[in-house]
Order: C-alpha cells, then sequence, then structure tokens
C-alpha cells in the first residue's frame, strides 16, 4: 500500500517538525492540536523554518519561494480528529503518557480504515502497550524522531513482536522518503540513542555532583574532546529535564540498573522548576538570549 496522506497528532515542537518534514517530502498532511491557538503557533513556527530555508537560497541547500508554497499548500492544521480519517499514516507526537496515549488511539482505530498504520513517537513508552489500544498492533510501529526534527537525519524504525513484516518495511521506505536514514530497533525501552544517551546525559550530572569539573568545563570538554555539537548539560538543557527526568524514571523502571537512574540534582532542579532552556533556566540561566550564563550550584 502506498502512502500517499500522512496524519500527525500533536502540533508541538516534535509534532510540528514531523509535519513540515512529511509535507517537504511530498505527502498530504494533516496535522491536529486540541485547541486552534495550538494549531496555529505550530504552523507559525513551521512557517518560520521555511521561510528560513528561503532566506538561505537554493545554492545553499535552502528553498526557493515556491517550493514554501508547495509545502505549505500540502500542510493542513485542523482541530477535528475526524481530519484524519482518511489518512494511509498517523504519527502520534502527543504528551508522554500512557493513558492519553491509549485514549488516542483507541479513537483513531474506530475512526480510521483498518489498511491505515498507525505509529507512535514516543521515546520511552513501550509500543506493544500502546498499540494494545487498538485492534491493529500489527499495523503499528514506533517512528521516534529527534530534535529539531527538520534537522537531525536520524529516525528510529521500531518493531513489536506483533509488526508485521510489510508493514515494517513501508515503514522504513516512509522514513527514507522523509529524506532521513531509518534504523531498525526492536521495542526495548529507549530503543537505540535512549538506550546509550541517558546513561550518558545522567553520567554527566553526576561527574557535576561530584565535584569532576564546572558546568562549562564538562561540556567543553565533550565538545572539543569528542566533536559533539553540543556538551551533555547543554543538550540536557535542549531536551529538557523534565523530560530527561521521565525517561529515566521509565527506563530504570524496565532495567533496574543504576545507569539510568535520576541523580538527585536533576529531581531537585526538576522539582524547583528549573528544566532547561524553554523554563528560561536549567543548567544555564537563559534570560539573556545572547549568552547563556552557567549556573552557580
Ligand atoms: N528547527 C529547524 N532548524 C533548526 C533548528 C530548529 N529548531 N535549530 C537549528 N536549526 C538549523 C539552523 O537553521 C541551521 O541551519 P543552516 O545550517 O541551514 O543554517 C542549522 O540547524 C545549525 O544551527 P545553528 O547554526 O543555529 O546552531 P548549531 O550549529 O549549534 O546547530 C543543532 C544546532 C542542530 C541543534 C546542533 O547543536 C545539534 O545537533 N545539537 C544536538 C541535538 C541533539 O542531540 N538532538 C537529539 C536530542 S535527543 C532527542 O531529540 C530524542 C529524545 O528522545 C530525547
Amino acid at each position: 500500500m502506498a502512502i500517499r496522506k500522512v496524519g500527525v497528532v500533536g502540533c508541538g515542537l516534535m509534532g510540528s517538525g514531523i509535519a513540515q518534514v512529511c509535507a517537504a517530502a511530498g505527502f498530504e498532511t494533516v496535522v491536529r492540536e486540541v485547541a486552534q491557538e495550538l494549531v496555529e503557533k505550530g504552523l507559525k513556527g513551521i512557517e518560520k523554518n521555511l521561510a528560513r530555508l528561503v532566506e538561505k537560497g537554493v545554492e545553499k541547500g535552502g528553498i526557493a519561494e515556491a517550493t514554501k508554497e508547495e509545502i505549505r499548500g500540502r500542510l493542513k492544521g485542523t482541530t477535528a480528529i475526524g481530519d484524519l480519517r482518511d489518512c494511509d499514516l498517523v504519527i502520534e507526537a502527543i504528551i508522554e503518557q500512557l493513558p492519553a496515549k491509549k485514549e488516542l488511539f483507541g479513537s483513531l482505530d474506530k475512526l480510521c480504515p483498518p489498511s491505515t498504520i498507525f505509529a507512535s513517537n514516543t521515546s520511552s513508552l513501550t509500543i506493544t502497550e500502546i498499540a494494545r489500544s487498538t485492534k491493529r498492533p500489527e499495523r503499528f510501529v514506533g517512528l521516534h524522531f529527534f530534535n529539531p526534527v527538520p534537522v537531525m537525519k536520524l529516525v528510529e524504525v521500531v518493531r513489536t513482536i506483533a509488526t508485521d513484516a510489510v508493514v515494517y518495511e513501508e515503514a522504513m521506505a516512509f522514513g527514507a522518503k522523509l529524506g532521513k536514514t531509518p534504523v531498525r530497533a526492536h521495542d526495548s525501552t529507549g530503543f537505540i540513542v535512549n538506550r546509550l544517551l541517558v546513561p550518558y546525559l545522567l553520567d554527566a550530572i553526576r561527574a557535576l555532583e561530584e565535584g569532576v569539573g564546572s558546568i562549562e568545563d564538562i561540556d567543553n570538554s565533550m565538545k572539543l574532546g569528542c566533536g559533539h555539537p553540543m556538551g551533555p548539560l547543554t543538550l540536557l538543557d535542549f531536551v529538557g529535564l523534565d523530560t530527561t527526568y521521565y525517561i529515566s524514571q521509565i527506563m530504570y523502571d524496565e532495567f533496574k540498573e543504576r545507569r539510568f537512574a535520576a541523580p538527585p540534582l536533576l529531581k531537585r532542579m526538576v522539582l524547583a522548576g528549573w528544566n532547561g532552556r524553554k523554563s528560561g533556566r536549567g543548567f544555564y540561566d537563559y534570560s539573556d538570549p545572547a549568552k547563556a550564563v552557567a549556573m552557580k550550584f
């Protein structure tokens, strides 16, 4: 079955990025949010990204104004879940809470024809468990994208023990059509990236707690010593401390290994509402948009 029309549920940071790359890859795309102002906010962000690409110019890897208009023409925002009824693939990118995801897929299962493939962008919940809320676990996969979605080249394509082999290959081909490199991953908590990334990020916090180095020195070490685009503490602020804390709890609960356990400092920062860049403060203070300043603990 050819995927022509894609539904994206959630138009936040991840959902809007996913909708943008789907429309840019030529798919008719409908993105759904619960309120009109959230639809508008998400579409405004996409508009800004596309405008930046037009400004960059085609010769430098950007896009032409006409291409931007074509992409916008393929993209529709909605608050009505019914608008997803004729999608060949629906990708969910809503809040990381199992009950909310199960409720959504329960409704989509009744709405969409049996041929529609369902995918979740969850980073840590079990795909098998989300798929249980539908009568089509064989047509259910994980499509895990990375922030910022238009820039990061990877998509983890996750199969459960129930995923049909043909459906899985369709999902792999879809990831490639988006211009991403799809990697094959089993439905193991954290998949590949977070299995490796989360202990690394948590270890950076432990190194800070134990006084091995300062915030700047830990970040510069991994940036300049290992060629990472961002140091781990900057990356934690970028991903969100609350998000990382939540993922680490799910991973610890699954594996019961210390490397996935949240360090006390992370828990306290989340309790204090220091969730990173989005809240204006994390390991760095973002009050001055021109320069992030390392916090003193
Ligand atoms: N949306 C779209 N484009 C963006 C963007 C955004 N939010 N942020 C940056 N860009 C683009 C810029 O426009 C720029 O494009 P050009 O090269 O075409 O001009 C390019 O990305 C580079 O941006 P900058 O020059 O401003 O800054 P940079 O060189 O530091 O790059 C970065 C920014 C791409 C975010 C880079 O720092 C990076 O790769 N950081 C690591 C990000 C990462 O690890 N993400 C994964 C997090 S884990 C996750 O998402 C999953 C999970 O489950 C937790």
